[in-house]
C-alpha cells in the first residue's frame, strides 16, 4: 500500500484564490490538492488533504493521523503563531512533519515570526508560494521511500 501523507490546512486557507491574492496567489485549495494528488501518484505515495477553521478540528485530524499517516505537511495558518494545542498534538505523531507557509512569514509582521510548530517540525518551508506544497510532497515522498 502507498505511504499516506496528510496535508493539513488551517483557518482561512479554504479561501485561497480569493483571499489576499497578492500574498497567497490565485490558486485554490482544490488546485493545490489536485496537483499534489497527481504528483503523489507519480512518486508512489498517497495524499489526503484536510482543512479546518477550528483549532480543535486540526487537533482531531492530527490524532487521526496517528497510525494512519506516514508523514504530515501542515500549514496551520494563524494557529502557527498561537497554538500550543497543535504543537502538543504534533508531538504525539511519530512520523516526519513539514511546516509550510505560502508566504515568507519572516518578511512580514513580527507576530508571524514565531512558530510553535517549528519546535516539532523536521523541516520548515516559507515563501515558495502554493508550489511549496508540491515541494513538500516531494521531500516527504523521498524520505518515506528511503
Ligand atoms: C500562512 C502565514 C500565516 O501567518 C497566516 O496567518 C496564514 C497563512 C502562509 O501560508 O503564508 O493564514 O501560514
Amino acid at each position: 500500500m502507498s505511504k499516506l501523507i496528510y496535508i493539513l490546512n488551517g483557518p482561512n486557507l479554504n479561501l485561497l484564490g480569493q483571499r489576499q491574492v497578492d500574498i497567497y496567489g490565485g490558486e485554490t485549495l482544490e488546485d493545490i490538492t489536485r496537483d499534489c494528488t497527481a504528483l503523489a501518484d507519480e512518486l508512489g505515495v498517497a495524499i489526503e488533504q484536510f482543512q479546518s477553521n477550528h483549532e480543535g478540528g486540526l487537533v482531531d485530524v492530527i490524532h487521526q493521523a496517528r497510525g494512519q499517516a506516514a508523514g504530515i505537511i501542515i500549514n496551520a495558518a494563524a494557529y502557527t503563531h498561537t497554538s500550543v494545542a497543535i504543537l502538543d498534538a504534533l508531538n504525539t505523531f511519530e512520523g516526519p512533519v513539514v511546516e509550510l507557509h505560502i508566504s515568507q512569514v519572516h518578511k512580514r509582521e513580527e507576530f508571524r515570526h514565531h512558530s510553535y510548530i517549528a519546535q516539532r517540525a523536521d523541516a520548515v518551508m516559507a515563501g515558495f508560494g502554493t508550489y511549496g506544497y508540491q515541494l513538500a510532497v516531494r521531500h516527504l515522498a523521498k524520505l518515506l521511500k528511503a
